[in-house]
């Protein structure tokens, strides 16, 4: 028999929603340890709580946090709440026993992150946090590829996630867009967990970082007829030293709200002196891979649909964000479970306060315009 974990998700907008999506088709999972079933959800809206009258299992709706915490019947808590709220609702999970999912990016500045993963560590619960890309097959091929080597000397390395619906300048403002509920991280902490997970992973944590932020649109309709302050970054390069073998290797991480054409696009280039890989969402089922040999080729693959999970889906079909996003909870279930291997794992706690220090840097980089250590 397996397991059977009970799931709470505080926060039922968007990312909420895609959990209910994930869970609902459990089943496609082929001899998976575990099953997850929803339970519980609480969201402050009435709106956004009542879709989920819809979802099949769910018992409990709640506006009250605390009802959703105190109930025996929730074990693991995903919560997906604007990121001046994380500390707060992280440290309440924890503190009612409960293993926790979080959103990233996991605290709105690097002081709630280390708060947050310090309480992690106290309580002894399993705490990871979200970022789902590198679960699609394309990222996973990457990442093997760049751990076994054989790629000769590190020439350089991309990490970046793009997005383009801030470009029209009519729509409305939300949260995500003020610096009160973003962060003063702005876009980084919206899209930069995307683009450290594989490159931390791989151990390549950078030393320096000179960045370079940009705010375009400085006010948007607040969908009331009038304005409202936008105030957070749109775009940030991160242009930072990593050291390898004695060398140094630059590592760009790109994280834009304003890329044109690209509404969803994650990416990742290792380049080599002997080889090198090369992956995007935009071309989902597509591998580059490069091979110097008495003639240089860059070969595309065509993956099909191998993610680390086995699904009962064809081999041949192609993945998409809700499969990664699924491929992600198998990875937190499993390693919740002691059943993870050696697959890859969710972004850990240390990872996200990393993440956190790399951000903080950019954003001293970028105030004095230089190049600032990376702790
Ligand atoms: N992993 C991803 O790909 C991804 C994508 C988008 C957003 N996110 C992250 O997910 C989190 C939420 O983003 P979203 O896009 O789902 O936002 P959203 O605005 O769509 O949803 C947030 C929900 O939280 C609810 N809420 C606010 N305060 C609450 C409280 N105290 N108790 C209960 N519910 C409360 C709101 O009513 C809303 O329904 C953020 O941390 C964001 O960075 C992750």
């Amino acid at each position: 028999m397996s397991e059977k974990v009970r799931i709470g998700i505080i926060g039922g907008g968007l990312m909420g929603r895609e959990v209910a999506s994930a869970l609902g088709r459990w089943f496609v999972l082929e001899d998976f340890p575990v099953q997850a079933e929803l339970v519980a959800v609480c969201d402050l809206a009435d709106r956004q709580r009542e879709w989920f009258r819809q979802v099949p299992g769910v018992r409990l709706l709640t506006a009250d946090h605390r009802a959703l915490l105190a109930s025996p019947e929730v074990d693991v808590v995903y919560v997906a709440v604007p990121h001046h709220l994380h500390e707060a609702l992280y440290l309440d999970v924890l503190r009612a026993g409960k293993d926790l999912l979080a959103e990233k990016p996991f605290g709105i500045d690097l002081r709630a992150a280390r708060a947050i993963a310090a309480a992690a560590r106290e309580s002894g619960r399993f705490v990871r946090c979200s970022s789902e890309f590198p679960f699609l097959p394309g990222a996973q091929r990457a990442y093997r590829i760049a751990r076994e080597g054989g790629l000769g000397r590190l020439l350089e390395i991309h990490s970046g996630f793009h997005h383009s619906s801030d470009l029209d300048p009519t729509k409305p403002v939300n949260w995500k867009r003020q610096v009160r509920t973003c962060g003063e991280i702005g876009v980084m902490g919206d899209l930069g967990m995307h683009t450290i997970h594989v490159p931390f992973r791989l151990g390549w944590k950078p030393e320096r970082v000179y960045a370079q932020l940009q705010k375009i649109y400085h006010e948007r309709p607040d969908g009331k007829g009038g304005l409202a302050p936008c105030d957070t970054w749109d775009n940030a390069l991160l242009h930072t030293d990593l050291k390898i073998e004695g060398g140094t290797v630059p590592l760009r991480f790109e994280m834009k709200r304003l890329a044109p054409g690209e509404t969803n696009t994650w990416f990742i280039e290792i380049l080599g002196t002997d080889g090198g890989v090369r992956f995007s969402t935009k071309e989902p089922k597509t591998l580059w891979t490069f091979q110097r040999g008495k003639e240089q080729t860059w070969q595309r693959t065509d993956l099909g649909f191998h993610g680390p999970f086995p699904t009962v889906t064809g081999g041949i079909f192609e993945p998409g964000f809700p499969d990664c996003f699924l491929q992600m909870w198998a990875a937190y279930l499993a390693e919740r479970a002691g059943k993870l291997g050696d697959r890859f794992g969710c972004v850990t706690p240390d990872e996200a306060v990393q993440s956190h220090e790399l951000f903080a840097a950019a954003l001293q980089s970028h105030r004095e315009k230089r190049a600032i250590d990376v702790p």
